[in-house]
Formats: C-alpha cells, sequence, structure tokens
C-alpha cells in the first residue's frame, strides 16, 4: 500500500492546525515533519513544541524527520511529545544501532534515513531493525528543490534487498516529488512518497493529496 506523507515545511506556519487537518480529511496517512538544528543542516526549522501540538489535532502517523546533530540526545523527548516514526540520519548517528534500539524500547517506529551522497548500503546492517529507511532525493534543508534521480537506483536497490531476504522495512522518498514525477518514484520500489511544495505549496492541499492517492491507485491497477 502506497502512503502520502505530507510535508508540514511548506505550510503555513500562521495556520498548521487547519492545513494539517485539511490533507488528514483529504486521506493523507503520515504527516511530515521536518526537524532542522542549524547545524546538521544549514536551515532551523521547528521542533518539539510542533509535534506536541499536531499530536493533539490528528490521528495521522507522526511521522519526525530529525536533521539535527547528535539525534541520540532528544529520542526520548520526541516520543515523549507523541512522534509515531522517529527518523534519524545515519551521517548524524555515532552509534545508529543503540540510537535504533532506543526508538524500538520506546514502543514508536524507526527509521534511517541517509543523504544523496551516502550509499544505500550503508542502511544493510540495521534493516532487520527498521520499519523505515527514508532516502532523500534532495540535501536535506530546504523544501522546492529539484528531485535528484540518483535517489531512484538507491530505492530499487533497497527493494530488491528487502524482498530477496524477506523484510518488511518501508521505502520513503523526499524531496522534489510532484504528481508529475511520482511514478517513476513508485516504480523504483518506494512506498511511502514525503510531497512538500506539491501539496501545501499547492492552491489546493486537499485535491492535491487526493490527486496522489488517485496516482497511487492507478499505478497498482497497472
Ligand atoms: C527537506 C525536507 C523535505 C521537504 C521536501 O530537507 O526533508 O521534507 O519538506 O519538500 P519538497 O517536497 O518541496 O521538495
Ligand atoms: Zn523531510
Amino acid at each position: 500500500m502506497f502512503k502520502l506523507a505530507p510535508s508540514i515545511l511548506s505550510a503555513d506556519f500562521a495556520r498548521l492546525g487547519e492545513e494539517v487537518k485539511i490533507v488528514e480529511e483529504a486521506g493523507a496517512h503520515y504527516i511530515h515533519i521536518d526537524v532542522m538544528d542549524g547545524h546538521f543542516v544549514p536551515n532551523i526549522s521547528i521542533g518539539l513544541p510542533v509535534v506536541k501540538s499536531l499530536r493533539k489535532i490528528t490521528d495521522m502517523t507522526l511521522d519526525v524527520h530529525l536533521m539535527i546533530a547528535e539525534p541520540e540526545r532528544y529520542i526520548e523527548d520526541f516520543a515523549e511529545m507523541g512522534a509515531d516514526i522517529i527518523n534519524v540520519h545515519v551521517e548524524a548517528c555515532k552509534d545508529a544501532k543503540k540510537i535504533i534500539e532506543r526508538i524500538k524500547s520506546l514502543d514508536k517506529r524507526a527509521a534511517l534515513t541517509i543523504k544523496p551522497s551516502t550509499p544505500i548500503e550503508s542502511v544493510y546492517d540495521y534493516l532487520g531493525e527498521l520499519d523505515m529507511v527514508l532516502i532523500m532525493s534532495v540535501e536535506p534543508g530546504f523544501g522546492g528543490q529539484e528531485f535528484n534521480p540518483d535517489a531512484l537506483k538507491k530505492a530499487s536497490k533497497l527493494s530488491d534487498f528487502i524482498e530477496k531476504n524477506n523484510l518488511l522495512t518501508e521505502i520513503e522518498m523526499d524531496g522534489g516529488i510532484y504528481l508529475s514525477n511520482v511514478n517513476e518514484v513508485l516504480e523504483s520500489g518506494v512506498n511511502v512518497i514525503v510531497a512538500g511544495s506539491a501539496v501545501f505549496g499547492s492552491k489546493n492541499p486537499s485535491e492535491a493529496v487526493k490527486s496522489f492517492y488517485s496516482t497511487f491507485r492507478n499505478f497498482k491497477n497497472n
């Protein structure tokens, strides 16, 4: 089953609750929350209080993408605020295995994220414990960047590996995805699509979510 994870980075933060309810009512399964610290990435976004507030108003899966240095310092806090999926960058982890174990011990779903320059093989050792791998198709830090097609090769490789090893790990892709290129992303084996500009940056976020899901349905029927 394919899922859409609208990224709130492109939402209007002055009316965030309203925007999130709109995509929930339109059928989105996940809501993607980009946390940036101005250190691991050059930009600063939002953090714990926003996760806490969104937890109160939505039943969607809170998919928290931590673009922060030393993510091990904040796992408990994000779990406590109501995150469902905690994505940590493999490049930021001193001991990825330990962090994944910590996330799982808090009954949360664990995901490892890789930047465009990081090989997909860097997550293989952890796949048995991981619920999801997030492949960045842009340099993390900003919305509205151009899709890097190298991400598709990584997803195909990972998808083959997951299938051969009978694993259930989901593959998520983030950055530069629109209705115009989502089919090739699905073809590469990705099952969770992050979309910021294509949803909250569009004139009608509700219609945008519905159009993504109708593309997902047509893809399955082909
Ligand atoms: C970028 C973030 C993305 C961003 C995607 O660092 O991780 O989640 O919101 O935005 P679009 O869909 O506009 O590329
Ligand atoms: Zn993201």
